[in-house]
């Protein structure tokens, strides 16, 4: 990555900060990108009662700032999710799970009322697919599930990596994603399938992006 890239990834967490309510409980993506985010949230403290948090990568840097990290089941709403995007097309639906947290992100994700997407300029595309779909499969069904998506005409590599739930992921490369939400919804129903890195039927809500002219946003 370069040290343009990562002065993008610092100006979108910036931006965030803006999104953060007052006295709410705010949820917490994983990645690089909030990383940068979640070493500036000391700057409002007084406005953060709580987080949750989508990874034990996150949970642990929020800790180590103080703050305090609840259970997701100790929560009934969340009012922001500020997370990252390995892609965004222009529906503001996302292929997510580079960092191999695609499972929690989507549980955070789903009882949050807005999804704010912090993402550098060369995360944004007109078709998702560019980047590799991460699959979280429970590991005995790695092979049939790696199967499944070579039929859909995937290059499909097992990651060397174990989930913060003790699974499996394959990375299945050269999709051209047209319709997320249909192979979202098709990928789900696969035994053995835990999660698909595609958040198409709940997207984002506001995408924060860093380009060279500056911070941009859509919503
Ligand atoms: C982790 C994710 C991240 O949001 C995604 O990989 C983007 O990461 P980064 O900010 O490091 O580019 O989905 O599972």
């Amino acid at each position: 990555m370069t040290t343009d890239q990562n002065a993008l990834k610092r100006a979108v967490a910036r931006a965030a900060l803006e999104y953060v309510e007052e006295g709410r409980i705010l949820g917490v993506g994983t990645g690089s990108t909030v990383d940068c985010f979640i070493d500036l949230l000391p700057e409002i403290r007084e406005r953060i009662p709580a987080c949750v948090s989508s990874s034990e990568r996150s949970t642990k840097r929020l800790e180590a700032l103080g703050f305090k990290v609840l259970d997701m089941n100790d929560v009934e709403e969340i009012g922001v999710y500020v997370d990252g995007a390995d892609e965004i097309d222009p529906s503001f639906a996302m292929v997510k799970g580079g960092g191999g947290a695609l499972t929690r992100e989507k549980i955070v994700a789903s009882v949050s009322k807005t999804f704010v997407c912090i993402a550098d300029a060369s995360k944004q595309v007109d078709v998702l697919g560019r980047f590799p779909l991460p699959v979280e499969v429970i590991p005995m069904a790695a092979r049939a599930v790696k199967a499944k998506l070579e039929a859909l005409g995937a290059t499909v590599t097992l990651r060397d990596f174990v989930t913060d739930n003790g699974n499996a992921i394959l990375d299945a490369k050269g999709l051209a994603i047209a319709e997320p939400e249909k192979l979202e919804a098709e990928i789900n129903m696969w035994p053995g399938v835990v999660t698909v890195g595609l958040f198409a039927k709940r997207g984002a809500d506001v995408l924060l992006l860093g380009t060279t002219e500056g911070v941009k946003t859509f919503a």
